[in-house]
């Protein structure tokens, strides 16, 4: 059921993504998406290359089904994260905040998958144009970093899907099987999840920050960071208000970033400080109530999924 086209190019039973995610999606996180049918990404922005290879041998101890890396183009070494999460079995490559130009031609002669990440239709051409084998096209409801344009899955996936021939997967905003069938309405192939897989038994966030995103409601999350580091979406809290406070004050980016700083997400997500880090989290975080498996995630998003069909099937049938 719901097999799409990249499930035959990634070669996995349903056409569910984990989305990269920084300081979450560790090992065994990626092992539980792959083994429940979907495909996992490594989640590698923070890692050292040492790490990306001992976390890839935690998911080969738990798996054999496929998995790729997320490695985002801006780290300086990302040549040599291909190189290493192509050693340590990766069979996908995503690649996001950068251009996909430079390295999809070396990972395809590698052998593997290309996935690339975009917000707006102009990026998602020129990813076509690269060569990439599928877009992730993610909206402005998303978890983490978003496009300056700030549009939504609504509107950005039927532009998208218009206007490329490769086969596109909706993130943001996608959290059961109503998110997942709207998304192949707007023409998407599959979908990327985040916030719900991040409040999961399996996450790699620490359970503070977890608990923080069950008991998000849907007006909990806010964007920071339009005029520094590039617009963010995560939880309200004490580090928010004060950038946003800093931000209406007109205080300049470099002076902005020198605030925000580096280790926020590692505050929050390893060590534990929900109110002075940083926890990315989706606009559909007050949809997620509860820390439950990655195998009920998927496999409730697919029972949904399949009776939402029915219905709407039966109502477009014709009137007897
Ligand atoms: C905790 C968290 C961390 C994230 N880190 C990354 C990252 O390192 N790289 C990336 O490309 N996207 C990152 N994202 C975005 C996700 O990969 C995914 O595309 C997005 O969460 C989908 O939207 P959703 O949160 O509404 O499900 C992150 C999202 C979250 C919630």
């Amino acid at each position: 059921m719901f097999s799409t086209e990249i499930c035959k190019i990634l070669n996995i039973q349903y056409p569910i993504l984990l989305g990269g995610m920084v300081f979450v999606g560790k090992g065994e996180l990626t092992a539980a998406v792959s083994e429940a049918g979907g495909l996992g990404l490594l989640g590698a922005g923070g890692m050292s290359l040492e790490e990306i290879a001992s976390e890839l041998e935690i998911v080969r101890s738990k798996t054999s089904k496929p998995f790729g890396v997320n490695v985002p183009l801006a780290r300086p070494d990302a040549d040599e994260m291909i190189d290493v999460s192509i050693k340590g079995g990766a069979s996908v490559i995503s690649t996001s905040a950068g251009s996909p130009k430079r390295y999809t031609q070396m990972i395809h002669d590698l052998g593997c998958k290309v996935i690339h990440v975009v917000s707006s239709v102009t990026l998602a051409k020129k990813c076509e144009d690269a060569g990439v084998d599928i877009v992730v096209a993610e909206g402005f409801e998303a978890g983490g970093h978003n496009g300056y344009d700030e549009l939504t899955t609504m509107t950005l996936i039927p532009q998208v899907v218009n206007a490329l021939k490769i086969p596109v997967v909706s993130a943001g905003g996608i959290a059961n099987g109503h998110g997942f069938v709207a998304a192949l309405a707007l023409g998407a192939q599959g979908v990327q999840v985040g916030t719900r897989f991040a409040a999961t038994l399996e996450s790699g966030a620490h359970q503070n920050a977890k608990d923080a995103i069950v008991a998000s409601r849907d007006n909990d999350t806010c964007i920071t960071g339009r005029t520094s580091v590039g617009p963010t979406r995560s939880l309200k809290n004490s580090l928010t208000a004060q950038i946003i406070k800093a931000e209406n004050e007109g205080m300049p980016p470099d002076k902005l970033m020198e605030m925000i700083g580096g280790g926020r997400s590692i505050m929050a997500c390893v060590d534990g400080d929900c109110e002075e880090g940083t926890v990315y989290c989706g606009q559909i975080g007050g949809l997620v109530n509860k820390l439950i498996t990655v195998k009920e995630v998927v496999e409730t998003m697919m029972a949904e999924a399949q009776e939402i069909t029915g219905t709407l099937s039966s109502l477009s049938s014709p009137t007897k």
